[in-house]
């Protein structure tokens, strides 16, 4: 089976993407990152990227007239650098339809609550303030909406009573690494399948047995 090549798009930290590096680098994710792509210069995540030899680019935002030529120019760094899949790995802008139509159900993101839960941003504050007993994280494929493509997987992390926002986003954050090295495991051993819905309901993801 051909490896499955990586684009990976980070605004920020990149333990995400650092986790996936990792995962690579022990031999157990058969999976190549060809790039990576931020929208901001001086994240962490171009560093993590370029300390372990792979491409990058810096493509700001603001630098486009308009979001369509933004995700033109990304999705050109990532042709050229052969990624057949794109991870967002904290990134923090809203693809447009043309985007995710060129890489139609290639778009991964991971979000730090249980969706449909808490979408957007500061979710596992949010999801802390609500008063959740059971918080978590998603991994799902992107659509057009915020937060809203069909769900992959997702893992459950409970509220400790002495919780604060920041101690539950660093457990969530810890679970996160692990769920989505495993999703791209799947990818890669080409087990996830689209289930579609008989009567125009959501198609809805399933993973076949290994
Ligand atoms: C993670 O919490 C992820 O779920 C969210 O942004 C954060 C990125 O963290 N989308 P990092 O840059 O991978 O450390």
């Amino acid at each position: 089976m051909a490896i499955l090549e990586l684009g990976v798009l980070a605004s920020g930290t990149g333990s995400n993407l650092q986790a996936i590096l990792d995962a690579i680098a022990a031999g157990t994710l058969d999976a190549q990152v060809r790039i990576v792509v931020s929208n901001v210069r001086e994240a962490p995540a171009l560093q993590r990227a370029a300390k372990a030899g792979i491409a990058t680019a810096v493509i700001p935002h603001a630098q486009f007239p308009n979001r369509s030529e933004f995700d033109a120019a990304i999705a050109q760094a990532l042709d050229l650098a052969g990624a057949k899949w794109v991870v967002l790995a904290g990134f923090m802008r809203v693809l447009t339809p043309e985007f995710l139509k060129k890489f139609q159900r290639r778009v991964i993101n991971i979000h730090p609550a249980l969706l449909p839960a808490f979408p957007g941003v500061h979710a596992q504050k949010q999801a802390f303030e609500h008063g959740v007993k059971l918080a978590g994280c998603t991994v799902h494929f992107v659509d057009e909406g915020v937060d809203s493509g069909p769900i992959i997987a997702q893992c459950a992390v409970p509220v400790l009573d002495d919780d604060s926002a920041d101690s539950l986003a660093k457990r969530i954050l810890e679970q996160e690494h692990l769920l989505f090295v495993d999703v791209l495991r799947w990818l890669a051993a080409d087990r996830i399948r689209w289930v579609e819905g008989l009567s125009g309901e959501r198609p809805k993801i399933a993973i076949v047995p290994a």
